[in-house]
C-alpha cells in the first residue's frame, strides 16, 4: 500500500534510508528536513512524501502498527518550471528490494505528476558503483540519461541526470 507520510514515519524512514547504505549523513539530514516540511506544514506545495507499507504477519505485537515501512518517495514541482517535477528520493528497505516496490512508487510518482498537469520527471543520481542498481532501476522504468556531469559530487563521482516524459 502507498500512503501519504505521517509524523510517526520519520524515524522508520530514516532507518530505511540508512539501511540502504547509499546516503551520506548530510543527505540524511536533508531527508529529515524535507520529511518535517511535509508533515509539519501541510499547506506547503513544494515537497510531497509517500511511504510504501507492507502488512506485518499476524499475530501483531501488542500496540503494534500492523505495518512495516518498505519504501519511501519524495517528489515535488521544480521551481520556475511549468510542468517539471523532481523525484528527490526513492528508496526501498534492502529487505524488501527486488519485489517491485520501487516500481510501484515510480508509478505513483507518474500518476501524481500527470494528475497535476506535469510532463517531465527528473531524477539525479551518482555514477558510483553503489548506485548501479539505482541506474538499472531508472533505465527499466524508461528514464533516459539526459545529462552526465563529470566529477560533480567529487573527483571520480559524476552526476547523472535521468528524465522521463509522462
Ligand atoms: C533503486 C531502488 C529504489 C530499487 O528498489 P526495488 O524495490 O528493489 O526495485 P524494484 O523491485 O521495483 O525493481 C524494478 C526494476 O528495477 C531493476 N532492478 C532492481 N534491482 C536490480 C538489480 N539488482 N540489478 C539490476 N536491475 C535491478 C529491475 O529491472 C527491476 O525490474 P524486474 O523486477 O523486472 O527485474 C533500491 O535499490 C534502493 O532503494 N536503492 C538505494 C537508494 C537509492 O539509490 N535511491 C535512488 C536515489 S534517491
Amino acid at each position: 500500500m502507498i500512503r501519504e507520510v505521517k509524523k510517526e514515519d520519520r524515524e522508520p524512514i530514516i532507518r530505511l534510508i540508512r539501511a540502504t547504505k547509499n546516503f551520506s549523513d548530510a543527505e540524511i539530514l536533508i531527508a529529515e528536513e524535507l520529511i518535517d516540511i511535509c508533515t509539519e506544514r501541510p499547506e506547503q506545495k513544494d515537497y510531497f512524501a509517500y511511504v510504501a507499507t507492507s502488512p506485518l504477519p499476524l499475530p501483531l505485537p501488542r500496540g503494534g502498527a500492523g505495518e512495516r515501512l518498505a519504501g519511501f518517495l519524495l517528489l515535488g514541482p521544480t521551481p520556475a518550471t511549468t510542468g517539471t517535477y523532481d523525484m528527490y528520493w526513492i528508496a526501498v528497505d534492502p529487505e524488501f528490494q527486488g519485489r517491485g516496490i520501487a516500481q510501484a512508487l515510480d508509478d505513483h510518482a507518474v500518476q501524481f505528476v500527470r494528475g497535476r498537469g506535469g510532463y517531465l520527471i527528473i531524477a539525479e543520481t551518482s555514477s558510483q558503483p553503489s548506485y548501479k542498481r539505482t541506474r538499472a532501476f531508472y533505465a527499466k522504468q524508461q528514464y533516459e540519461v539526459l545529462a552526465h556531469i563529470r566529477d560533480y559530487y567529487k573527483p571520480g563521482d559524476d552526476l547523472i541526470i535521468f528524465g522521463k516524459k509522462v
